[in-house]
């Protein structure tokens, strides 16, 4: 297996689209009738969900104008938000096949196919011509990728000179050792978590001028809370939610972020950077 194979079969959990219609069952819902409000406990796969998503994708001021790219896409919620709530036209990579295939299909659902494309690919090898975009975010995807330089550079190749980009990503602060396994990886081979600086550094190499950088910390501590309280007061799993993508082992994933993030050796960050 490669490493980009082992990476697609931490996150495909099978079943997926089949999960989400159940689901949407269980809330009196079905393809014709879906919301984009019910479907988004399962398809923001990040710290925050879709409130991380708002504040976030705010800050890139998105317009009607912007043609957009979502690297590493998941089954994209943050693309169809972007669509929806700024207008913009939206295309989305993800390496996860199950993931792009759920995600057009939600698109049908949502009559959004021609405001935002998903496709299967490699970010690290976009499947798109130079200059073509006016904006980029990223959302919890570096930590899956080793060579950031590498990622950098395709990004800057893919946008318009002065173009932006925005990263949401899950960084190290602290020196300790993770425990896996992870929202992100089973195992340590597969994650690549380090400090903001090197982000910071491999941006600048590749030709971005980087602006502001934003701890989510102590957003992520409240989001824990408000989650620990609702899944106490629940009984069992919501009808949909992020067990859906993180299959049998989503407890232990959890478990094992949250207590990560509280320790402080790690926390979701935001950053801004400009292609020059
Ligand atoms: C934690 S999920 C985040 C998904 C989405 N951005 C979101 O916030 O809902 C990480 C995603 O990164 C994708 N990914 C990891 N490495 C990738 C690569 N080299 N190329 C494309 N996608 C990749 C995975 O398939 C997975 O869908």
């Amino acid at each position: 297996m490669t490493d980009f194979q082992r990476i697609e079969h931490h996150y495909a959990p099978g079943g997926l689209i089949d999960g989400i219609r159940q689901g949407l069952g269980r809330l009196g819902l079905t393809s014709e009738t879906v919301t984009p409000e019910a479907l988004a406990p399962v398809e923001e796969f990040h710290i925050g969900g879709r409130a991380a998503t708002q504040a976030f994708l705010d800050s890139l001021a998105l317009g009607p104008e912007d043609r957009v790219l979502d690297i590493g896409c998941g089954i994209g919620g943050a693309s169809r938000f972007a669509a929806l709530t700024y207008g913009c036209r939206v295309s989305g990579v993800d390496l996860t096949r199950e993931f792009v295939d759920a995600g057009n299909q939600i698109n049908a659902w949502l009559g959004l196919s021609d405001k935002v494309g998903l496709s299967q690919g490699n970010v690290l090898s976009l499947p798109h011509k130079d200059a073509q975009f006016d904006k980029a975010f990223m959302m919890h995807v570096g930590m899956n990728i080793a060579s950031k330089a590498a990622l950098f550079r395709e990004v800057h190749r893919v946008l318009k000179p002065g173009g932006i980009f925005g990263i949401y990503d899950i960084m190290k602060t602290g020196p300790e050792a993770l425990t896996f396994p992870m929202p992100w990886a089973s195992e340590p081979e597969s994650s690549a978590v380090v400090p903001s600086a090197e982000y910071v550094r491999d941006l600048g190499a590749a030709g971005f001028e980087v602006g502001a950088e934003l701890s989510r910390r102590d957003f992520a501590l409240e989001f824990f809370e408000r989650i620990a309280a609702a899944a106490a007061a629940a009984d069992g799993p919501p009808p949909l939610g992020l067990h859906l993508l993180m299959g049998a082992q989503a407890p232990d994933k959890l478990r094992n972020m949250i207590g990560c993030v509280r320790a402080g050796l790690i926390a979701p960050v935001e950053l801004m950077a400009r292609k020059v």
